[in-house]
């Protein structure tokens, strides 16, 4: 069976890592190219991480650099989320190589209409760079089969009352991926922590790392003492690994993934609410269906794909 042509347009970012370490351990995707963006970290940060995954994973991608801010809202981060280097302080060897010349949004173009309708974007951060694609290259929608997002939420925000970080990241991009007709794959804060599992669980499931304990480890020691800052515990705290779900989504699609239909927007008016994925549960705007939001995946198998990814690198 072909693989999947993927672009990943990411901040990495603990939990952007992860989903790259499972994209990448996955027989079932291609990656073609990893888009970096400002979210976690600024822009220069999460590119430097997208290089240096590369290189430590072996990956055989492009890299190219995207937008170092948002469209309108201010720039924002969640260095207190990731640590000031946007990988829970763990150091990865220092890259040798480079970024494309040519921009996120051209690369991420050139790479789709190569693909023929077949490129899948999995984005994990702000949606900056996407928008802009879309909005530089009207005919880019033609040529992505679907988006698998990280962002969003049906209730809650992580960051401010209803909206999620990402999206509040940048909600002016969300509403344009949104109102493009691109397919999208939705997995929402909920989704994320639906999925969560605890420090105990995270570490057996990487118990036979060998090259990527390190990191692993750095990773889950920094969510613990940042849990503990906010007076959880470590037995029962559980970490969402938010990124993480949004590649499974993609990897167990048609799977074990559950998705819901729904017309969605994101409100960009708003001062408490910018960045509030609205879900239109009732149809009262009578949009068309744009959003497969993910309602649930078998958590064994979940699981087990960061298991067997983790085991690809050893
Ligand atoms: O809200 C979770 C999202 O915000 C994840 O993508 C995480 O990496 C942060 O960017």
């Amino acid at each position: 069976m072909s693989k999947i042509p993927v672009v990943i347009d990411c901040d990495p970012g603990i939990d952007d890592s992860i989903a790259i370490i499972m994209l990448a351990g996955s027989d079932k995707v291609d990656i073609k190219a990893i888009t970096t963006t400002h979210g976690n970290v600024g822009l220069e940060g999460t590119t430097k991480n997208a290089l240096a995954l590369r290189e430590f994973l072996g990956l055989d991608c492009l890299v190219a650099k995207g937008a170092a801010k948002p469209m309108i809202v201010p720039l924002k981060n969640a260095s207190e989320i990731h640590g000031a280097n946007g990988l829970a302080g763990f150091e990865l060897p220092q890259p040798q190589g480079t970024f494309e010349k040519d921009a996120a949004w051209d690369v991420m173009y050139n790479l789709a209409k190569k693909e023929n309708g077949e490129m899948v974007l999995v984005v994990l951060g702000p949606m900056t760079n996407v928008a802009l694609t879309i909005l530089k290259y009207p005919d880019f929608k033609k040529y992505v089969k679907r988006i698998y997002m990280m962002g969003g939420s049906r209730l809650y925000g992580n960051h401010s009352p209803t909206a999620e970080f990402n999206i509040w990241g940048d909600p002016h991009a969300c509403q344009v991926v949104l109102k493009s007709g691109i397919p999208v794959t939705m997995a929402d804060l909920y989704f994320t922590y639906d999925n969560a599992v605890t420090g105990a669980e995270m570490k057996e499931i990487y118990s036979h790392a060998k090259k990527l304990k390190p990191m692993m480890d750095a990773f889950i020691a920094h969510d613990m003492k940042f849990a503990e800052s906010v007076g959880a515990d470590f037995d029962s705290h559980r970490i969402a690994i938010c990124d993480s779900s949004a590649a499974a989504a993609l990897l167990l699609d048609g799977d074990s993934l559950v998705t819901e239909d729904y017309y969605v927007v994101c409100e960009t008016q708003s001062s408490e609410n910018e960045g509030q994925t609205v879900f239109d549960y009732k149809g009262h705007l009578k949009g068309q269906t744009n959003v497969q939001l993910c309602i649930s995946v078998d958590k064994e198998k979940y699981q087990g794909l960061i298991r067997d990814a983790v085991a690809h690198f050893e």
